[in-house]
């Protein structure tokens, strides 16, 4: 028995799947996770996942070569759905034989899994309502993460510990289900695992680890930021439905009220359709995020944060912090 057989065991099925000692997955996050995070979460013994965002197929090509150099362990791509170039951004992950590709952001558009299967990779996708996920995991896909809304970056409305309890029940016996939003440590991995998870997925804990590229300012606002000030954005204008963001409270979150209104305005006169109008919002945030993490303008630009930010203090190589989440799951079932 090693060490961490009872959480090993709970994560059997998720660790096959991923290919990976553990079952712990860092969540996508533009700008944070390229080459340099992602090859130390998976060298660490998780699973590292690029975040495509807003690059181009030239730019995505490049991150994964840079990436396989850095690392010979599993890791997958995050594309997300409403990208223009979804169709040239799959053809790329096929061309790298990438095993799991990571879809976000919307239902994914028709053919889409089909065109990731047929290179043989994993598709992973996110469902905000039970039935929903039920849909795609007939039509083809093969895992599944559900996203409370504690966590950083878009969210939807609902807790993790109500998906949790919605989802496990129903799904977990016969799929692969990882829990992701508010996971700081890993007495919460522990539960989620003994109710039926197959593994985790964590973003914030992660996006201040020493291999991350972000600015040290931005490091340094997460440490200093309590749970309460990771707040989600508001919707204002009842036609433009964006999603939600949660991130530290910023001038930018405040600008981000402007913008919406901008987009509102733009709407009334007709000078946008509501594809566009959404667009502008999703790109004002891919501006507002990078802005903040290679930047560091801590101010206007976008703190994208979980709630578990507050348990954040210092930095820590990405492997540390694994073996410290799988520790303390390790010790909280052993005391069970
Ligand atoms: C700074 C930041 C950027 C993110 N960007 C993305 C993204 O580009 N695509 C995506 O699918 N999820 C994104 N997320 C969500 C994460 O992948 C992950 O699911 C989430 O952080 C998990 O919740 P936690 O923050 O409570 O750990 C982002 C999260 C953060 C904190």
């Amino acid at each position: 028995m090693t060490d961490l057989a009872k959480t090993h065991a709970l994560m059997a099925r998720g660790r096959d799947f991923l290919g990976t000692e553990h079952a712990i997955m860092c969540g996508a996050m533009s700008w944070v996770s390229e080459r340099s995070l992602v090859s130390a979460i998976s060298n660490g013994g998780g699973f590292g996942v690029i975040a495509c965002g807003a690059m181009t197929p030239d730019l995505l090509d490049a991150e994964i070569t840079a990436t396989r150099a850095l690392t010979d362990k599993p890791f997958g791509v995050n594309l997300i759905t409403m990208h223009p170039d979804l169709t040239d951004l799959i053809a790329i992950c096929g061309r790298h034989d990438v095993s799991h590709v990571v879809l976000a952001g919307g239902i994914p558009p028709k053919g889409s899994v089909e065109a990731i299967k047929v290179f043989g990779a994993k598709v992973i996708v996110f469902a905000p309502t039970l039935a929903l996920a039920k849909k795609l995991l007939r039509s083809g896909a093969d895992a599944l993460v559900i996203e409370g809304s504690e966590a950083g970056g878009h969210i939807g409305p609902v807790s993790t510990s109500v998906l949790a309890q919605e989802f496990l029940p129903a799904l977990a016996g016969d799929h692969v289900v990882f829990v992701a939003g508010g996971i700081g440590r890993g007495e919460a991995i522990a539960g989620y695992l003994e109710m039926g998870a197959s593994g985790v997925q964590l973003g914030t804990r992660f996006a201040c680890a020493s291999e991350s590229i972000a600015h040290a300012d931005f490091k340094r606002a997460f440490f200093r930021a309590n749970a309460r000030d990771a707040v989600a954005s508001v919707q204002l204008d009842a036609r433009l439905p964006v999603i939600p963001v949660r991130a530290l409270k910023n001038k930018g979150t405040e600008e981000f009220t402007v913008k919406q209104r901008e987009v509102g305005v733009l709407l009334d006169q007709g000078k946008v359709d509501m594809g566009e109008a959404q667009l502008q919002i999703e790109r004002y945030w891919a501006g507002a995020l990078r802005k903040a993490v290679i930047d560091g303008d801590i101010e206007n630009g976008s703190l994208m944060a979980g709630q578990s930010v507050g348990m954040l203090k210092e930095e820590e190589p990405a492997a540390d912090i694994i073996a410290k989440l799988m520790a303390e799951s390790e010790d909280a079932l052993l005391r069970r």
